[in-house]
């Protein structure tokens, strides 16, 4: 928890000095057509934070995660890029109260950019927070991630995390920023 909490400050203050713009639409990512539209959304970030490439990686699929891991063992760790945007549902609770409580079609998306300025994006993880009793387990959030060859798997390995997010509500990061 301490480790996420500091790597998670790195995160958030990281975005200093990066020029990179978010990437263009990727069609090979495989966005469904509603959740694409992510990218009219306001932004959470002022301008694209810079991470470590182990935080980067945090967010995958089981499968993905694998060849993560291995990419993080022989790889360099050089720094990454992301870019989180937030519905008007999302966006809006988190301006007018703070609180983070999301209310029902809340979408928060973190949208993993290479090191390539303007590049496109890498990988697309997203929140989707649904009325109850649905996704009950984790308190209405549904996790999602495209690309991914185990869409069943994705949501056992992102919410167990996210559930011990210091801040409310499975939220790591604290937005605006
Ligand atoms: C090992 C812990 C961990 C796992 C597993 C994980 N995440 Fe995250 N996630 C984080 C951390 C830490 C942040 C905040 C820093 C950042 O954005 O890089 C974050 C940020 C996010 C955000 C932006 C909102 C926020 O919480 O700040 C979204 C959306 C997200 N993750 C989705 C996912 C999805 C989808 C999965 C599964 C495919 C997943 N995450 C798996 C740790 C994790």
């Amino acid at each position: 928890m301490t480790t996420l909490r500091v790597l998670c400050a790195v995160a958030i203050t990281g975005a200093i000095g990066v020029q990179a713009v978010a990437g263009a639409p990727d069609t090979q990512l495989a966005v469904p057509a509603d959740l694409a539209r992510y990218k009219q959304w306001p932004r959470l970030l002022e301008s694209p934070a810079n991470v470590p490439m182990k935080f980067w990686l945090m967010c995958m699929p089981p499968s993905a995660a694998d060849r993560a891991a291995a990419k993080e063992q022989y790889g360099p760790h050089s720094e990454r890029t992301i870019m989180v945007y937030g519905n008007q549902l999302a966006a809006g609770a988190l301006v007018s109260t703070g609180t983070r409580a999301f209310p029902p079609g809340a979408i928060v998306v973190k949208e993993k950019l290479g090191r390539v300025e303007g590049g496109a994006a890498e990988g697309v993880a997203f929140m989707i927070k649904h009325q109850a009793p649905a996704f009950a387990a984790s308190d209405g959030w549904e996790f999602r991630y495209f690309p991914s060859d185990d869409p069943a798997g994705t949501q056992q390995a992102c919410a167990p995390c996210h559930r011990r997010a210091p801040s409310k509500d499975y939220v790591f990061g604290r937005y605006p920023k």
